[in-house]
């Protein structure tokens, strides 16, 4: 089965996909990695573990309707069963989502519904919480809205700082990435209507 990973900078979770596929754990084959950033970190990730890395700068699209519009051509010229946002970091158009409706997945950093949008560390230990984390969810209209397929959890210690909590919480978004994408490809995890379905349960 095959996979398109969407990225904007670093690359550290398409690194863990990366690494799931090499050791068979992955249940499928990326087999292109997608950046609106040119520079992006995770091209040289993807060119390094020899797989079709293309850049799409947005800035050079006029509007956001025109990029999507490309972005959808490039996807789907590469037949995906599974679309992956990385640390993809644009909104995407209800065209755009309607198109991968179901077969869209994301990685939030946070528990959600908690935190929704952006600086979710931050904003967390602004509001001092004890439990912060990581979700992947299924990408819906609704900006980090979507049903969530699976989440892990980290503790917020009291001399947590940004920086260590956000690392806290990657460690367990390369984990758990991986798992949902093969959960997905191995037909256990669906989207079905506005719920999840797992092992033909509807949760
Ligand atoms: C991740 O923490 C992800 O949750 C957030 O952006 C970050 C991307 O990191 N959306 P990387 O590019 O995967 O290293």
């Amino acid at each position: 089965r095959r996979i398109v990973v969407l990225i904007s900078g670093t690359g550290s979770n398409l690194q863990a996909l990366i690494e799931a596929q090499e050791h068979d754990r992955l249940g499928g084959e990326i087999v292109a990695v997608v950046s609106n950033q040119a520079d992006a970190q995770g091209l040289k990730r993807a060119r390094d573990a020899g797989i079709d890395a293309v850049a799409l700068p947005h800035r050079e699209y006029e509007s956001r309707e025109t990029f999507d519009g490309a972005l959808i051509k490039v996807i789907e010229r590469h037949e995906p069963d599974l679309v992956v946002l990385a640390g993809f970091m644009r909104i995407l158009t209800p065209r755009f989502v309607q198109r991968f409706l179901g077969r869209m997945l994301n990685i939030h950093p946070s528990l959600l519904p908690a935190y929704q949008g952006l600086h979710t560390h931050a904003r967390a230990l602004e509001d001092g919480v004890s439990e912060h984390g990581c979700s992947v969810h299924f990408v819906t209209e609704e900006l980090d809205g979507g049903p969530v397929a699976l989440q892990a959890a980290v503790r917020v210690d009291a001399d947590d700082g940004l920086e260590n909590l956000k690392d806290k919480v990657q460690a367990r978004e390369h984990l758990i990435l991986p798992i949902a994408v093969n959960w997905f490809l191995e037909g256990r995890l669906q989207l079905t209507g506005d719920h999840i379905t797992m092992d033909g349960i509807s949760l």
